[in-house]
């Protein structure tokens, strides 16, 4: 166990053997969202890194997620038409929904496309109020969903929130609108907000590749300390039954190495 936020950490030594563990706890989440609600919902989210996941959960995993029961939404998305190599719907589409066999996962798509992107973030949020707690107003006060899988960028966000970004003081919205991301690919985000990351019931972060090593030191020396400005937003990530890093070892050394992990 790591860190204050109820954080576990497992280091594999490949990111295949990562998206694998990742996969295996995944039909224990879903199990278990089945038998207390008859649904499992999952909020994914896009990158390059959880492609190889995705792909393993549509071939050697088809049988083990209870597909046919689940609401499938998404962390974040960016402005592009859902064909587009950006899009993070083209991502999980190509790799996994293509693959199901009917019937798939309900699926709740940011329609990237639409404009403008605030109206869209207005409308996603309407349907993941309505879906998830019978459409409550403010903040979410109870769990949203089951599991969402979350990785870090190379600044530390996560989703489509930034370090020191405005939208990570929203307290009330479901939704946010990052217009001018500095990483790549720099088109404007719908992202959901850290209320809702937060009240998800468990995150898991898949977080691969050498690159993201002094990221992750950083994450995991808690820089809760200061203002919310100089926050990493992918260390501000806590959920009631806890957050799981699974990082291969590219990734994890200067992580596992940091004093207060
Ligand atoms: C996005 C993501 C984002 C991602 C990280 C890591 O739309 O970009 O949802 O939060 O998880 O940027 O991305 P990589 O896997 O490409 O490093």
């Amino acid at each position: 166990m790591v860190g204050r936020l109820n954080w576990s950490l497992e280091v594999l030594p490949s990111a295949a053997e990562a998206s694998r563990v990742l996969a295996d706890r995944l039909v224990q989440l879903s199990a278990d969202a089945i038998a207390r609600s008859g649904r499992f919902t999952l909020a994914v989210s896009g990158g390059r890194t959880p492609a190889d996941l995705y792909t393993l959960l549509a071939r050697e995993y088809q049988q083990k997620i209870p597909w046919g029961a689940t609401e499938l939404f998404f962390a974040d998305e960016r402005a592009v038409p859902p064909q587009d190599d950006r899009s993070n719907f083209a991502l999980v589409q190509r790799t996994l929904l293509s693959k199901l066999p009917a019937p798939g996962p309900r699926v709740h798509r940011i329609e990237g496309e639409r404009s403008p992107a605030q109206a869209e973030a207005d409308r996603y949020e309407a349907d993941l109020r309505a879906t998830l707690r019978g459409a409550p107003a403010g903040p979410p006060t109870d769990v949203t969903f089951d599991v969402i899988l979350l990785g870090v960028g190379s600044d530390g966000h996560t989703a489509s929130l930034f370090p020191g970004a405005p939208s990570l003081e929203e307290a009330s919205r479901w939704t946010i609108v990052e217009p001018s991301p500095h990483l790549d690919p720099k088109v404007t985000r719908i992202s959901l907000t850290m209320p809702v990351i937060r009240s998800s019931r468990k995150a898991i972060f898949l977080v691969c590749g050498d690159d993201k090593g002094p990221i992750l030191k950083q994450v995991f020396e808690d820089p809760a300390r200061g203002t919310l400005a100089a926050r990493l937003p992918s260390a501000m990530v806590g959920t009631s039954e806890g957050v799981d890093w699974y990082l291969d070892s590219a990734a994890a050394p200067r992580a596992e190495a940091a004093p207060s992990a």
